[in-house]
């Protein structure tokens, strides 16, 4: 008898993104002279840079002729790339990372998901709260935590970000093996100072832990003083695993190109103690699971590190941080405490009510989609998070519509 893995039992019934597209999608049919706006997951609305079209036209018309035709790349992908990522992500910022240590892939999604595989069943697993969902559900899905008991799975230590702690948790005091952080974070859109990462390099170098810091959306930093990434702290090569996205850096959520940047120095260790390179261990299963990204997306992403590549990237984020701003100003106005925005794309804005009825007020009053705080975990109750990823025309009305919903 085929029997199924029962972790998945475990899990809520559907994923959060998709859970909120049912309500949008159920609400839209029942409503359908009422046009909704959708500030909830996170995608991107404006084409893709110039440059980036370019290459792709370039490089569809290298596959066309049988001279430059190519087939299966490189499964961790093309060297321009991976040489523009260490050169331009990591070499101009002072961090040491050689363009064989990064794969690329089809998304950090993916990637966030997938890495737990190489990590041993019983670890001691350390994940924020709220938290983008695909860190727990992942790693309930691979049976590392028990049942959820009122909204939390046993076996995992959360890290709390709250009001309190300016949204950024500090290191636990107890010892875990795998961290999870994402700076600019999904979904508060808070971010961490040099210090407060200095201190969580220090903590898994102390407990011989690994981080997982998820930098998707680094290139929303505006402050000068705060770190794009880990490496940028001092021994991070020896702990930290790093995740970085073209999605919201230049659009690419539905071309889809991400990487992944596994130092050699990193080691993990087996039941008798040994040392194990984590890169080794990745570029296994990447080379038995994956077949790489497309060239002509590979072209495309390689695109956004010329000159005119930074201007156009530089110029999209500005776009979608104006809209952040539009967005905190309007909500602080209506007196919510917010953050996030100044350097990410997210405003987390404390509601002080249900998240869920807020969410449901928003879409049956002002007919905007946003998403409820709680669906990134308890912490995130009382909060909803508002994307910045729309038309200014757009943002611009959902504000308007917003401020009458809730006089
Ligand atoms: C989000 O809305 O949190 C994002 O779309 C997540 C993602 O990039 O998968």
């Amino acid at each position: 008898m085929i029997r199924i893995n029962e972790n998945y039992t475990k899990l809520k019934a559907s994923y959060l993104f998709s859970d909120i597209a049912k309500r949008v999608s159920a609400y839209v049919a029942a409503n359908p002279a009422k046009p909704v706006i959708r500030l909830g997951i996170g995608d991107v609305t404006e084409p893709l840079p110039p440059v980036c079209v370019e290459a792709l036209h370039a490089a569809t018309d290298e596959m066309a002729k049988r001279g430059t035709f190519k087939g299966y790349g490189p499964e961790q992908g093309y060297a321009f790339l991976r040489e523009a990522v260490a050169q331009h992500d990591y070499a101009a910022r002072g961090c040491k990372i050689e363009a064989d240590e990064i794969f690329i892939s089809d998304g950090s999604k993916c990637d966030c998901g997938n890495i737990q595989e190489i990590f041993a069943q019983d670890i001691r697993l350390a994940i924020p709260d709220p938290v983008y969902p695909v860190y727990v559900d992942t790693n309930v899905m691979a049976g590392r935590t028990g049942a959820s008991i009122d909204g939390r799975y046993q076996g995992i230590t959360y890290l709390e970000s709250t009001p309190a702690n300016g949204y950024v948790p500090s290191v636990p005091n107890v010892a875990t093996d795998l961290i999870y952080l994402c700076f600019p974070n999904n979904p508060t859109g808070a971010v961490a100072t040099k210090a407060q990462l200095e201190a969580w390099v220090a903590y898994a170098k102390k407990n011989k832990a690994v981080i997982l810091f998820d930098s998707a959306y680094e290139a929303y930093i505006r402050n000068p003083a705060i770190p794009h990434s880990i490496y940028e702290i001092e021994g991070a090569r020896d702990v930290a695993i790093e995740f970085r996205s073209f999605s919201k850096t230049a659009g690419f959520t539905g071309t889809r190109c991400a990487y992944t940047v596994i130092p050699k120095s990193l080691m993990a260790y087996d039941a008798a103690g040994n040392a194990h390179p984590l890169h080794a261990l990745w570029n296994r299963r990447h080379t038995t699971k994956f077949n790489g990204v497309a060239y002509p997306i590979q072209k495309a992403a390689a695109a956004i590190f010329t000159d005119a590549g930074k201007q156009q990237t530089s110029d999209l984020i500005n776009f979608y941080l104006a809209n952040a701003k539009l967005i905190r100003d309007a909500m602080t106005k209506l007196g919510f405490s917010c953050i996030g925005g100044d350097n990410a794309p997210y405003i987390w804005v404390n509601t002080g009510r249900d998240s869920w009825a807020f969410f449901d007020t928003l879409l049956e009053k002002a007919q905007v989609v946003c998403t409820p705080g709680a669906g990134f975990g308890k912490c995130g109750e009382g909060h909803v998070r508002i994307s910045a990823f729309n038309s200014r025309e757009n943002v611009e009305t959902a504000l308007t519509r917003i401020a009458a919903a809730l006089k």
